[in-house]
């Protein structure tokens, strides 16, 4: 998933110095490495499994795992998030004791009741995105899996359900939704804006839904919203051609600013551009073609090569005339927004831009201590902190906050390389990169968050497991190493899926 501004970890405090290392490095260096694609599908698969008993054990049905106390934590509204965003990784490994256990318990959620605000944008990524994609698996490709159809044809009743509670947010002057909701009262946090990605990080779940049952209204209120970003007013919304602003008058779906980043804040919105051409090339060409701009004005405006390090390349950021030279682990999503949309669209320049920011992304794993790469950097050489500068000369940024909270956006855009190119090496580095974060990470019972990828052991661990650990992390480590499959990104254009920004493979729609 993309978009959070701010760390979920800030009120959790250090848990972690009094954690001891699962293993000892003696044990470490005993371990035999699994060698076939074959062995290490399995390898993933076994983590799954360690986080799924420790979810099971301690907190299911809540959302997800405490994985320092054994303890469970309700922060996507108590409706078992961490179940639903594992059924699409369940259904691709092929575990149907895991998949039948979350189907029961998606019939019992009562989506119209909850005690916290909830989040519109949250809320489409993770639950309904999720329960969607497990009807189009288990509909399709995955249909072997689960015989009990009434569990299946629940998904789409409840993904009917949550989409109604929900819908109240677009009863707005412009149909720009508010983003924090209230659905007991139908009010929301008075808000005057919405945020670029939030906004335009719901039209492909919202659709398909409409697709799927029929009823266009869903559509109709994601494709609404979406208007407002396609054809950016006043013209200081959109700086650089296909490069707009983020964020957007609810009254009347204007641009409040002009302040540029493919950074959390902004990230989906150009992920989703290019993934609804993918998912419907007739209806959503004009999504394509302004993906196309941003993809060209970002290529020209905020590509920025480190001083030390000419060799890697960063997106910066812009803003009123000045670039901010830092960036964010979930700015990484864009070397394989870059891949889809070159491979899609037979550009072989987009996919070369794409591999440039691959490369760049992995210079922030491998140069770390622990091998993960930090939550944010900089390259700015006015900005150096002073205890980083050999870091800094040798690495080609320096980091700005060290931790890892199970973000996958890295191992997601070597997934795209490996898919397209067909090289190893983008295989490997997934591989790497997902037993560094089982190295450093793992509980004894699932996986935490930690605070410094520059430290060994990572630091302390935050007692913290966020649900995208089971969408994301997990599906696209499993995912480069398994079987060609209906639901594995294609070269060119012969997807039958599309990932959504939480990793659920949603059919297309001329599928
Ligand atoms: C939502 O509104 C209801 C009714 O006005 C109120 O009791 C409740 O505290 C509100 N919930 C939140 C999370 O603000
Ligand atoms: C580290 O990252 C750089 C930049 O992507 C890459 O050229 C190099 O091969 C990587 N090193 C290893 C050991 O994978
Ligand atoms: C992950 O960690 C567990 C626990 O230490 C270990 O048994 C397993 O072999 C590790 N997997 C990989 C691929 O390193």
């Amino acid at each position: 998933m993309r978009v959070l501004l701010s760390l979920p970890i800030a009120a959790l405090g250090l848990v972690g110095s009094t954690v001891a290392y699962p293993y000892g490095e003696t044990e470490a260096v005993l371990r035999q490495e699994p060698s076939t694609n074959q062995a290490k599908a399995d390898a993933v698969k076994e983590a799954f499994q360690h986080a799924w008993d420790g979810y099971m054990k301690y907190a299911f049905p809540h959302d997800e795992l405490t994985p320092v106390s054994n303890g469970h934590a309700d922060s996507r509204n108590g409706w078992g998030a961490s179940a639903v965003d594992a059924l699409s990784t369940a259904v691709i490994m092929g575990k149907a004791d895991v998949v039948n256990i979350i189907l029961e318990h998606v019939a019992k959620i009562d989506f119209s009741k909850t005690s916290d605000t909830v989040s519109l944008f949250e809320t489409t990524i993770r639950y309904l995105a999720g329960m969607l994609s497990g009807y189009d698996l288990l509909q399709g490709p995955a249909s072997d899996l689960v015989n009990n159809q009434k569990l299946i044809d629940e998904l789409l009743t409840q993904s009917k359900n949550l989409a109604d509670v929900l819908k109240f947010a677009f009863d707005t002057p412009s149909g720009v939704p508010y983003n924090n909701l209230n659905i007991t009262s139908k009010g929301n946090d008075g808000a005057t804006t919405n945020g670029l990605a939030v906004t335009g990080t719901l039209v492909l779940e919202w659709t398909r839904l409409s697709d799927l049952t029929g009823n266009d209204e869903y559509a109709k209120l994601g494709q609404k919203a979406e208007s407002y970003l396609l054809d950016p007013q006043p013209s200081s919304g959109e700086p650089f051609p296909g490069l707009v602003g983020s964020s957007i008058n609810i009254g009347d779906g204007q641009f409040a600013d002009g302040s540029v980043s493919w950074n959390g804040g902004d990230d989906s919105f150009y992920e989703y551009l290019i993934k609804m051409y993918v998912y419907d090339p007739k209806r959503f060409s004009t999504y394509k073609d302004r993906w196309v701009l941003a993809a060209e004005s970002t290529i020209k405006h905020l590509a920025s090569h480190p001083q030390p390090r000419s060799d890697l390349t960063f997106l910066s950021s812009y803003n009123n005339g000045n670039y901010d030279l830092s960036s964010q682990h979930l700015t990484c999503f864009d070397g394989g927004s870059f891949i889809l949309g070159g491979t899609v669209l037979d550009r072989q320049d987009f996919i070369d831009f794409g591999l440039q920011l691959v490369d760049g992304c992995e210079a922030t794993y491998n140069s770390t201590l622990t091998k993960i790469g930090p939550d944010s950097w900089g390259w700015d050489p006015k900005k150096v902190p002073s205890d980083q500068k050999d870091f800094y000369e040798r690495a080609g940024f320096y980091i700005s906050s060290g931790a890892y909270v199970l973000r996958p956006e890295v191992i997601e855009s070597f997934y795209y390389a490996h898919r397209v190119t067909g090289k190893e090496i983008y295989r490997d580095w997934v591989w790497n990169a997902f037993v560094a974060i089982n190295e450093t990470c793992r509980t004894d019972s699932g996986f935490a968050a930690v605070s410094n990828v520059n430290k060994a052991n990572g630091g302390s661990k935050y007692d913290n497991q966020e649900s995208f650990l089971f969408a994301e992390v997990m599906k696209y480590s499993y995912l480069a190493h398994s079987e060609d499959a209906a639901w594995q990104v294609q070269r060119g254009s012969k997807n039958s899926f599309v990932f959504n920004t939480e990793a659920h493979p949603i059919r297309i729609a001329s599928d």
